[in-house]
């Protein structure tokens, strides 16, 4: 009897979650219940997380306890830093966060407390503390020094001040914000589900993170959003060109791409097979960038690709789509795209692992095998 194979677990329902639910028949995302737009709309990055980790939105007094607290655990660990120090600076971002990961959590007191109070604990800190890995990694590759991080910012305010050094516009703050609670958290993914596997062997939540970043480096996963900027680059960049002209371009290149059979990253999703719910709300975020550092060709070529992908294999953008251009124009450089989607994901991945510690079975499938019959020396 041939066994059924589930090649990469398509359509396999692994566990129960109640941190989000994906509908891709109504293109819903909603978190904890909450559709994620009207969160995208309404509250803060750290409101979110907290409503992740605890399952209901967050009392007055719960959202000054964690403001309080995420703003005093910012800092950058010296002990991080130097581990930083000793990457190479052309090693890509997301060595560098999974090294920091790893390191806070083979320094942390509590690594092998895993009480649901000290996983949250760790949780929190993890939150309140990666902005700075990023921000200082953007910044030594770019030869400038460390710069301390602002009591008085909120995270997204503080996280740009961190890796600019100067204070962003409200209106880049609010985009800022709105990708960081788009890529909160999204059920049963290729990195929460890593998490979920270490969670399953009893091993500590930095264990978990680390594997996790190291899922989501992959461009089938989080790297998309920095391949396709690299798209865009190697359609050419023009900021002379009009919109339409850009659009022209991309139209060309995406038409010969296909016809070479590439696979064209920022298109596509596993699960939604009929628009990402997240894209709308992202692409406000974008158009708002755009106008505001004036940039409309390249919206040109942002909409060239995503016609001509439609018209040719009716394939719809993702959320890393809109999302790459946006951190382009906010002025990160595109390696460091992928760690800011860790920013965000470790909010879910740790609600995640909490989830799965509380109810816990060894994650460990079946295979069925295909190699030679039995054999002897
Ligand atoms: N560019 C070109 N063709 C694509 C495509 C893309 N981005 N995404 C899917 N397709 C095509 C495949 O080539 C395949 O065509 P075929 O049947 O003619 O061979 C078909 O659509 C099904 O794709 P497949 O990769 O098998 O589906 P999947 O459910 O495993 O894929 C993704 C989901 C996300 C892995 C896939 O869409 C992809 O690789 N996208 C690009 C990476 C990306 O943006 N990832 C971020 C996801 S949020």
């Amino acid at each position: 009897m041939t066994e059924q194979i589930y090649k990469g677990l398509a359509g396999v329902v692994a566990d129960h979650t109640a941190v989000s639910k994906v509908n891709p028949e109504s293109n819903s995302l909603l978190y904890r219940g909450y559709p994620v737009q009207e969160l995208a709309a309404k509250l803060s990055f750290e409101e979110v997380a907290l409503l992740l980790w605890n399952g209901e939105l967050p009392s007055t007094g719960e959202k000054d306890e964690f403001r309080a607290f995420e703003r005093s655990h910012r800092a950058l660990d010296p002990r991080v830093r130097a581990a930083i120090d000793l990457l190479p600076l052309d090693c890509h971002p997301m060595d560098v966060g999974r090294t920091a990961v790893s390191v806070l959590g083979a320094n942390h007191p509590l690594s092998e407390d895993s009480s649901p109070e000290a996983e949250l604990t760790k949780a929190k800190e993890l939150f309140a503390a990666f902005p700075a890995v990023v921000a200082y990694d953007q910044r030594r590759r770019r030869g400038l020094e460390l710069v301390e991080p602002r009591e008085d910012l909120d995270y997204s305010q503080n996280f740009l001040w961190m890796t600019f050094g100067e204070e962003a516009p409200e209106e880049v703050v609010d985009a800022f914000r709105v990708s960081m609670v788009l890529y909160a958290e999204h059920s049963f993914n290729a990195s929460t589900f890593t998490a979920r596997v270490v969670t399953s062997t009893l091993a500590d939540l930095h264990s978990a993170v680390t594997a996790a970043i190291g899922a989501l480096k992959g461009p089938l996963h989080g790297g998309a959003n920095e391949a396709v900027m690299h798209t865009f680059e190697e359609i050419g960049i023009d900021t002379a060109e009009t919109r339409e002209d850009a659009a022209a371009r991309a139209k060309a290149w995406m038409e010969q791409a296909l016809a070479e059979k590439r696979k064209v990253m920022g298109f596509g999703h596993r699960v939604y097979k009929s628009g990402d719910s997240r894209v709308p709300t992202m692409k406000q975020a974008l158009d708002a960038m755009v106008e505001y550092y004036g940039r409309g060709e390249l919206m040109g070529l942002y909409d060239g690709l995503e016609a001509a992908m439609g018209e040719a294999k009716n394939i719809l953008p993702n959320l890393d789509y809109p999302a790459g251009p946006t951190y382009h124009l906010m002025g990160f450089d595109t390696e460091m795209f992928t760690p800011l989607f860790i920013a965000a994901r470790i909010t879910g991945w740790t609600a995640h692992i909490a989830e799965q510690r509380a109810d816990n079975a060894l994650i460990r499938p079946l295979s069925a095998y295909n190699g030679p019959d039995e054999r002897h020396l």
